[in-house]
This record gives C-alpha cells, sequence and structure tokens, in this order.
C-alpha cells in the first residue's frame, strides 16, 4: 500500500472511531453509526452562498465533513459558526479547522448557544442533528427559529434518514423540497430543504 493512501486510510479509520466514541457515549445524540460521505456533504454544502456576505451556520458538525465542504466551498473559516452538542466531536473540529466559530452547545436552544450571535442573520443552515430522534414539535420549533435566522428564500438544508421529511409540512410557514438521495452515503441520506417564501 502505498504512503498516501496508507495515510488517508489512518485518517478515516481515526474519523470513524472518534464518530463511534461519541456515538457510544450518546446514541441518541449522533443517530448515524458512520461519518456523512463526502458526496452527500459537497451536495449539502452546494446551496451555501459564499458570496453573500453573511455567515453560514452549521449544526451538528460530528467529524466535520459537512464543515470542510463547506469551507471548500468558498465560505472563509471565520464566515462559518458550527453547533456541536458533543464535547468529544468540539474539541476534534476545534484543533482540526482553525478559525470557524465551533460553538458547544445545544441546536435546540440556539439564542442561549449563539451567545453575542444570537442576533446574527444566516446566509443559510446546514444541518445534520438526528432529527428522527427527537419529538416532532421540538422539530418544528428548530425548523421556524432556523428560518428566522436566514433571509426569505434562502435554506435551511437537513440530513434525513426516512423516506419522508423529518418536519411535518405547514404550507402557511415554510415550504419543503426534497433536495436529494444520496445513495452513496452509509446509510442511504435523503437531504431536505426548507424554505419561507414570504
Ligand atoms: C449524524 S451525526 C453527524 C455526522 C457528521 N455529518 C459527520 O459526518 O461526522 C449528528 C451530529 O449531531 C450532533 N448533535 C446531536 N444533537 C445535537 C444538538 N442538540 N445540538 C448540536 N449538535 C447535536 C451529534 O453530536 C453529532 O455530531
Amino acid at each position: 500500500m502505498n504512503f498516501r493512501l496508507k495515510e488517508r486510510l489512518g485518517k478515516k479509520f481515526d474519523e470513524e472511531i472518534r464518530f463511534f466514541k461519541g456515538w457510544r457515549n450518546n446514541m441518541k445524540a449522533v443517530g448515524s453509526i458512520v461519518p456523512t460521505s463526502g458526496i452527500t456533504a459537497r451536495r449539502m454544502a452546494s446551496v451555501v452562498n459564499p458570496h453573500s456576505g453573511l455567515p453560514v451556520l452549521e449544526l451538528g458538525p460530528g467529524t466535520g465533513v459537512i464543515t470542510k465542504a463547506i469551507l471548500q466551498k468558498g465560505v472563509q473559516p471565520q464566515n462559518l459558526v458550527s453547533v456541536e452538542f458533543s464535547t468529544d466531536f468540539f474539541q476534534h473540529l476545534v484543533k482540526t479547522y482553525p478559525g470557524v466559530d465551533f460553538i458547544n452547545g445545544d441546536a435546540f436552544n440556539l439564542d442561549k448557544t449563539l451567545g453575542a450571535r444570537s442576533e446574527q442573520t444566516f446566509d443559510s443552515v446546514i444541518s445534520a442533528v438526528p432529527l428522527l430522534n427527537f419529538p416532532m414539535h421540538m422539530r418544528v420549533s428548530l425548523i421556524e427559529d432556523l428560518l428566522s435566522r436566514i433571509p426569505v428564500g434562502r435554506p435551511v438544508v437537513q440530513i434525513s434518514y426516512g423516506p419522508l421529511s423529518p418536519v411535518v409540512a405547514m404550507p402557511d410557514r415554510y415550504q419543503i423540497s426534497h433536495y436529494d438521495f444520496v445513495v452513496r452515503n452509509i446509510p442511504p441520506a435523503q437531504l431536505w430543504v426548507y424554505r419561507k417564501t414570504h
């Protein structure tokens, strides 16, 4: 095996170990058993507008696969705010992606979690929080809270693993669209987009 491949596999393995550790420590919070694939991460990051002048909000970065895709899309590290509940993941993220504003806190309580940035308008939201593990009323409030933090028409992208939107339809309050089904993800992933139309 050549050195670069060995190094890459080693890094991937390290990431998965970290993921399993976070998962074992807090099964409800992690939600999936393997880190998101690069393809899924890039699909999710494709909605951000790095030229909007507004920061991007990421929720549940975990091992940082989606964080990396957002940065690769051209978002400057200081324009990315990323909220991770697990302290293990948080500590790893801070070391791996210097300059990103990682916050070790709860996405369901953003006013407190975002602190000084709670009044900030974001360009878009990219979320990997395992919504299916939380009751429906919490999912709906989270989506509405997120939509109140971005301009009308901009997207909240959510990854999920069931066939239906993890958040029920509320046509008078937000619009739901199915963005993609990514087979090259373990398990295959559904991507959903939520927007406010007025
Ligand atoms: C399915 S994993 C995300 C995997 C990530 N995309 C990766 O590839 O490593 C869900 C992540 O959401 C985080 N999480 C769960 N509940 C959260 C909450 N209330 N606030 C912030 N993060 C949360 C978990 O700690 C975990 O890192």
